[in-house]
């Protein structure tokens, strides 16, 4: 195992997930896998910078004892207490009983109430200092991205930012660094990773960033938790953080809908074709077997949504439903959306489909388009005209 030298004396000593395929439980498909990210920092002290998932531990164990003698660590700062970070916190205090754990008053309620363990810990606020020797790192309290508990630490000797989920990305890539991977799939995860993530917290995103930029604080080196670390083009994630935090968006519409007996879909399609002949990009999804953290991904830069169902029992259908669910969460701002689908004797989805783009906060443009049973030519043209309809009001 080669060791990984990020920068003089800091190694990262994390872990590669190659194959799991879901993460948060269910609500995020990771089809690129991704990487569990410590850090080892060497000095007069020795800090170790979060930890891994707790299967990985013992990968995370061999990488530092290559290093150092895992005894030798001083300070564990765990910059948020989720288990993919902190699962491997019980394995290596057990070797290292000397070393001191770190993170925020939240951190410590929150590792209290996974681990029940007795570890000598210290509270740290946004401006604490941690002099290691040559080094002395930074704490920047950062609740609520993504949990009450989050923190930033930072190195001012490097410019480095030790940012945990912030700037991260469910990739696994065999190089460590943004400039040894693919650019477009790179960027692809990162924005799925703010969609799914870190969307509804986009005001509080702005804020932190305005703080960092405030504090004139150099950035020469960003390294997450999660996926690659950003070292030729910080610049490249912030810049993208920002623009998704202010909802830019692009003349784009995403099209989710879930059909009983293929009618809504075929709604779906003529209803594209109206937005497509007017010159806009489209993005269609059958929600009962497309990825919804895909399409979730695809609505982040887009400004228009069209969502459909089938009306069943007098509502929306199933798949659509945990949609929406997951949908009103995200808080979508400066978004135009119109609902549509087929019925059969009683219609009930579009009253739910608009319900919910309601309490998501989108402006809805246009009422809802139903269909009874099979839409023939005219009904067709109707879906056609319709998307034309939803297309000149997103391109305005
Ligand atoms: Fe919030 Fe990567 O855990």
């Amino acid at each position: 195992m080669e060791k990984v030298e990020i920068i003089k004396d800091i190694f990262w000593v994390g872990a590669v997930d190659w194959n799991v395929r879901n993460f948060h439980g269910h609500t995020y498909s990771t089809n690129r896998g991704t990487s569990y990210n410590a850090y080892l920092i060497l000095d007069k002290k020795i800090a170790l910078i979060d930890t891994v998932y707790g299967p990985f531990a013992q990968e995370m164990i061999e990488r530092i004892s290559q290093i150092i003698a895992p005894g030798e660590i001083d300070y564990i700062i765990s910059n948020h207490v989720e288990t993919d970070h902190s699962g491997a916190l019980p394995a290596i205090a057990k070797l290292c009983p000397k070393a001191k754990v770190l993170g925020t008053q939240k951190c410590k309620e929150g590792l209290h109430k996974h681990y029940y363990a007795d570890w000598e810990f210290s509270v740290v606020k946004t401006g604490d200092k941690l002099e290691l020797g040559k080094r002395t790192l930074t704490f920047l309290e950062a609740p609520m991205l993504h949990w009450p508990d989050s923190m930033f630490t930072y190195c001012p000797e490097d410019q480095l930012l030790l940012p945990n989920d912030a700037f991260g990305q469910h990739y696994a890539s065999s190089g460590r660094f943004d400039d040894e991977v693919d650019q477009c799939s790179l960027m692809q995860e990162a924005a799925k990773y703010y969609a799914n993530i870190l969307w509804p917290l986009s005001s509080l995103v702005l804020r932190k960033i305005e703080e960092v930029e405030k504090a004139k604080i150099p950035i020469k080196m960003i390294a997450p938790s999660h996926g690659i670390i950003w070292r030729k083009d910080p610049a490249k994630i912030i810049n993208a953080y920002v623009s998704w935090a202010k909802n830019e968006v692009k003349p784009k519409v995403v099209i989710i809908y879930e059909s009983m007996w293929g009618s809504t879909e075929r709604m779906a399609k003529a209803i594209a074709q109206g937005i497509i002949d007017n010159g806009l990009e489209v993005r269609i999804f059958d929600v009962a077997v497309a990825d919804r953290t895909e399409a979730i991904k695809e609505m982040l830069d887009s400004k228009g949504y069209l969502i459909g169902s089938s009306t069943h029992d007098n509502g929306m259908l199933p798949a659509i439903a945990g949609f929406m669910q997951f949908f009103k969460g995200l808080k979508p701002k400066n978004r135009l959306a119109s609902a549509f689908g087929s019925y059969g004797w009683a219609g009930g989805a579009l009253k739910e489909l608009e319900s919910g783009l309601r309490e998501a906060g989108v402006e809805i443009t246009q009422p809802g388009l139903a269909i009874q049973y099979l839409p023939d030519k005219d009904e067709l043209q109707r879906c056609y005209d319709y998307g034309k309809d939803f297309a000149k009001r997103v391109k305005a």
